[in-house]
């Protein structure tokens, strides 16, 4: 079997076109323009890079776009001064701090202090127990792109044994309690995981966020599973691979996410997603959020 790639470009752009029109409707009926902030702490190439993209996207939807370059060596005083500033900022509807952080600075303490309601990745405790409970404000962009992804490419979820590789807060937990709740059997493997290719083997729905290069290879694959690569891993010439060995995996299965090109546009798109839902929130023209997770 040789697989169809699961196109996140062209998927996130039609989600884009979507946006657009939202951004549109939303400032003609409450006059206001979604606006999100991005704080950037220190100069990592890969993080100025997503955040380069973050801003391109808002602007070619017509989201405002305030960005925040803060050196690498700010304090972590001076940087929740900062997002409390933004907090109470009326005319920023969405705050997004981008990770990692400089390592004398507590990410857990920063993304405690983002308000639940501009808290566009869902890494706010709130947000991430609402996702436990059914009812959050914001989901974190990836696990949402990841399932948005399924779904516009029919692929269905319920009653599927999902694996997901990789128990991280900003991907591995949320996907997988996404995943839970539209009725999927979930495993998590980690780095503790014994005979990970065991577990792999099962996946008819395999979910790799690892952050290890060629992690999963063509044997650890069940024949026509769907898999989906988050891990951006950059080589020493410059060029991107994922978690999962591409090729030899798309031998066996029947759905598969390139990298680049797969996940990482998808994760953007909800980013814009959520920060209209923020403008929303902001000005009470909310409805149910995008993502039904109550039963
Ligand atoms: N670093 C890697 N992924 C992400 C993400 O989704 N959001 C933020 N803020 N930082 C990241």
């Amino acid at each position: 079997m040789s697989a169809r790639i699961l196109d996140g470009r062209s998927i996130a752009q039609e989600i884009r076109r979507e946006v657009r029109l939202e951004v549109g409707e939303l400032t003609k009926r409450t006059g206001s323009v979604p606006c999100l902030a991005t704080v950037l702490v220190g100069n990592d190439p890969a993080s100025t890079t997503y955040v380069r993209n973050k801003v391109r996207a808002c602007e070619e939807v017509g989201i405002v776009s305030v960005r925040i370059d803060l050196p690498a060596d700010l304090s972590q005083e001076a940087l929740l001064h900062e997002i409390a500033r933004l907090n109470r900022d009326p005319s920023v509807h969405a705050v997004l701090v981008q990770l990692p952080l400089p390592p004398h600075i507590s990410e857990r303490r920063v993304l405690e202090a983002v308000l639940p309601g501009k808290d566009v990745d869902g890494f706010h405790p709130s947000n991430l127990g609402g996702l436990l409970a059914g009812s959050p404000l914001f989901v974190a962009s990836t696990p949402l792109g990841i399932l948005e992804l399924l779904t516009r490419s029919n692929v269905a979820v319920e009653g599927k044994h999902a694996v997901i590789v990789g128990w991280s807060v900003v991907v591995g937990k949320p996907t997988a309690f996404l995943l839970l709740q539209q009725q999927a059997t979930v495993t998590i493997c980690h780095i503790k995981t014994r005979d990970l290719g065991f577990h792999t083997r099962q996946a008819d729905i395999l979910v790799v966020a690892a952050g290890k290069p060629g992690l999963v290879t063509g044997s650890m694959v069940k024949e026509g599973a769907v898999v989906i690569d988050v891990g951006v891993n950059r080589l020493a010439d410059g060029g991107i691979v994922g978690d999962v060995s591409f090729s030899e995996v798309a031998e066996k299965v029947s759905l598969i996410t390139p990298v680049p090109g797969g996940v990482g546009p998808m994760t953007v798109a909800m980013l814009l997603k959520n920060t209209v839902q923020a403008c929303r929130l902001a000005c009470g023209a909310a409805g149910r959020h995008g993502v039904e997770v109550v039963r």
